[in-house]
């Protein structure tokens, strides 16, 4: 298991507009897929490859090509966010859905949805959420795919509280957790600081 923090001027760049209050739906839709998609470079850095033979112009030569089905799994709704800009890395994976929320009083994760491929088990799973807080939505996530015979699973999310970080490591050492940005903590109301809001409402305009 490993928390990896991923630092890259792109990422720091797209991290502002994410921030920043003032910025509308569609850049924040933008810059959270765009972010996601770089992230994906590293978080599927032990994807498993097989070697075919491949005929180039010049000649016959062993090249590698991916030999593990990938599936997503969005954690709804906020988790759809990111989404389409990890598929325009990995096009093959396939995406199966996860509704949990977040009861506002009691903080504990509820479950009302979920659809996965039916190769699941044998996937590499990348669980993703903009917004790792409490950790109660992403623990339920991964009980839930372990129940089900998942084995390979990451989770990637933009900001991630100290706090979500060691429940998810307490609970799940052996899944990997990728985030763009630790951030100070959580306030009262479980949201991060200075985080970026309520990710679901910004990226789906609602509020
Ligand atoms: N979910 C969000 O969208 N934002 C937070 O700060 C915490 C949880």
């Amino acid at each position: 298991m490993s928390v990896i923090e991923i630092k890259h001027p792109l990422i720091e760049h797209k991290l502002t507009n994410l921030r920043n209050k003032y910025t509308d739906t569609k850049l924040f839709r933008e810059s959270l897929n765009e972010i996601a998609g770089l992230m994906t470079y590293e978080a599927t850095k032990d994807l498993e490859v097989k070697e075919v033979e491949t005929e180039t112009p010049l000649q016959m030569t062993i090249t590698k090509v991916l030999s593990q089905p990938v599936t997503l799994v969005p954690i709804l709704r906020a988790g759809l966010g990111m989404v389409e800009g990890i598929l325009q890395f990995v096009p093959t994976a396939k995406v199966g859905h996860l509704g949990v929320y977040r009861n506002e009083e009691t903080l504990e994760p509820v479950y009302y949805y979920a659809k996965m491929p039916s190769n699941v088990a044998e996937s590499k799973v990348l669980i993703v959420d903009p917004m790792l807080a409490t950790g109660g939505s992403v623990n339920y996530t991964i009980d839930y795919l372990k129940g089900v015979g998942v084995s390979n699973i990451s989770f990637l999310c933009i900001i991630a509280a100290p706090e979500g970080i060691a429940k998810v490591v307490e609970r799940h050492p052996d899944v990997d957790i990728y985030a763009a940005c630790i951030d100070e903590g959580l306030n009262e109301h479980a949201y991060i600081y200075p985080g970026l809001g309520d990710a679901g409402d910004r990226i789906f305009g609602t509020k």
